[in-house]
């Protein structure tokens, strides 16, 4: 259900000196801003330990929107407008005094105010601080108001199921579940959201989106960037739990959901759940067969040579941590009972590109003769998420003329040519549902916690076994070949992606 915008919001930014805030939370609240879509009441409290002053933030945060917003550099009257909606408190994390501080300021503003304000509160901050946050928040009354405060948190959502319990059990102990706001980004991509209104507005599709059509489903999210300066963080990820945990799991779900009953967070989310408690458990010696790993190596990607991950700041020189991860899921339901789901992603990859591609089965029976050409392309519907933005149906055609040829052709919906707007970055969709108190795209404790549990017997096999093959792809390949075995198993192999012009320079 959406809900209105209330009227008055206080936000208050952790870590706010932090590169989250800075490059993705500014940018996209900045943008709000200039579309008239903040609360007619709203004011930033950035919270942050090391920062000297108001201005040193302010200025650090007009370069990065500067460099990072869709919108470019700030127009001097914009930014003095923005800018003056932000107030600086300087805290400890650790110690209470900055929570009581806070509790003031924000009483204090209520007051001004004449009302109550929604009350925000985003935890840009590494997982080890949720708890003394949580603890603070909830020991200054911060937590208490059920309906009007709420708690922001972003992944890394803990590093196996285990710890990822213990913060769902720490943000639990003083907020109730509705108050608890779990960002994937990838749910605030339009693409993204697209994929239930394809579905579940459209009468056509429906009655072909099961396993009687549908011979399998491939989902890539392939990237040119390689790990950059994030090492530190990445040698204690790896691609299964940057990426497949959340991102992939989050597409798959949307994928093989059922129709929700109505457009609702809980109905929506309790639908994705299902899908969630399908999934086929892998058992540990059957990581081999389900499950593929690889990591960069030096190579060329669009006429730049590049390093390898082991070579990259941070990275320790003899890393077994993946850089890529293949896996194939069965949802043992009633619906996609033996549909294998394949999920790709890697950094370093030949292309970034992000899609799902539904590849039905061929026609039962062969009518044409072998030399038309019909089996040169299987009919399938690729849902692009980015770069290119939309839909494309593949499908066999004839040729002009004769003798008679068949051939692949597409038919493409286009966000670009078909809406000619700008769509909003995913964290402009999320700040704004946040502060509508809409969760319909965040994630729940159960959800975070049933795709951690179908990780977990890979994570653990990888761990214990260290890959002797490693470093298995050069940077601008499409990954290693246990990948392609993965899918070959099934006689099946990864289909090319449509849109693979998008071969960036990283
Ligand atoms: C993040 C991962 O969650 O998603 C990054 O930590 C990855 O490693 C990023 O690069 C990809 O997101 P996007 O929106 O740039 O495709």
């Amino acid at each position: 259900m959406q809900m209105e915008m209330r009227k008055d919001v206080l936000f208050t930014l952790f870590g706010a000196e932090g590169d989250l805030s800075a490059r993705l939370i500014l940018p996209a609240l900045f943008n709000l801003h200039l579309d008239g879509l903040l609360p007619q009441h709203f004011l930033l409290y950035a919270v942050d330990r090391t920062v000297p002053d108001l201005e040193s933030l302010a200025a650090h945060y007009r370069q990065s929107i500067a460099r990072y917003s869709r919108r470019g550099k700030p127009k001097e009257k914009e930014w003095q407008r923005f800018s003056s909606l932000i107030r600086f408190i300087r805290a400890d994390l650790s110690e209470e005094a900055g929570y009581h501080e806070l509790a003031s300021a924000l009483s204090e503003q209520e007051k001004a105010w004449g009302g109550n304000a929604d009350q925000i509160f985003y935890l840009a901050i590494p997982p080890f601080l949720f708890e003394p946050v949580t603890r603070g928040l909830g020991n200054s009354d911060l937590a208490k108001n059920r309906e009007r405060a709420r708690i922001v948190v972003e992944k890394p959502l803990g590093h196996d199921l285990e710890s990822s319990r213990a913060i769902n059990q720490a943000l639990l102990k003083y907020f109730e579940e509705r108050q608890i706001f779990r960002i994937d980004h990838f749910l605030g991509k339009e693409t993204v959201q697209n994929i239930l209104a394809m579905r579940f507005a459209n009468p056509m599709f429906e009655p072909v989106w099961n396993r009687r059509y549908i011979d399998h489903v491939a989902i890539t999210v392939a990237e040119t960037l390689g790990v950059e300066h994030r090492g530190g963080y990445y040698e204690k990820a790896g691609a299964l739990r940057d990426m497949v945990q959340n991102h992939l799991m989050q597409l798959l779900c949307l994928v093989a959901m059922e129709a929700p009953v109505a457009y609702d967070a809980d109905d929506i989310r309790s639908k994705k759940m299902d899908v969630l408690r399908a999934i086929r458990p892998i058992a540990f010696d059957e990581v081999g067969e389900f499950a593929a790993r690889g990591q960069y190596g030096p190579g060329w990607i669009g006429g730049r040579e590049l390093k390898g991950y082991r070579q990259e700041p941070l990275v320790h020189a003899s890393s077994n941590v993946e850089t890529y991860a293949a896996l194939k899921l069965h949802v043992d339901n009633w619906r996609w009972q033996d549909v294998p789901f394949y999920l790709r992603t890697g950094k370093r990859l030949a292309a970034s590109v992000s899609e799902i591609s539904i590849r039905f089965q061929d026609v039962p029976h062969k009518a044409f003769p072998a030399s038309v050409g019909l089996d040169a392309q299987p009919a399938r519907l690729v849902i692009l998420i980015q770069p290119e933005q939309g839909i494309v149906l593949k499908f066999i055609a004839k040729e002009p003329g004769s003798p008679l040829r068949l051939r692949p052709v597409d038919m493409r919906f286009s966000y670009k040519e078909a809406f000619r707007v700008a769509a909003p970055e995913a964290y402009e969709t999320l700040l704004r549902d946040i502060m509508a108190g809409d969760a319909t795209l965040f994630m729940r404790a159960d959800q975070v916690e049933a795709a951690w549990q179908i990780i977990m017997p890979v994570l653990e096999v990888w761990q214990d076994n260290p890959a002797p093959d490693f470093p298995n792809y050069p940077c601008g390949a499409w990954g290693p070949e246990s990948a392609e075995l993965l899918v070959a198993r099934d006689g099946r192999s990864w289909l090319t992606p449509t849109h693979t012009q998008g071969v960036s320079t990283p």
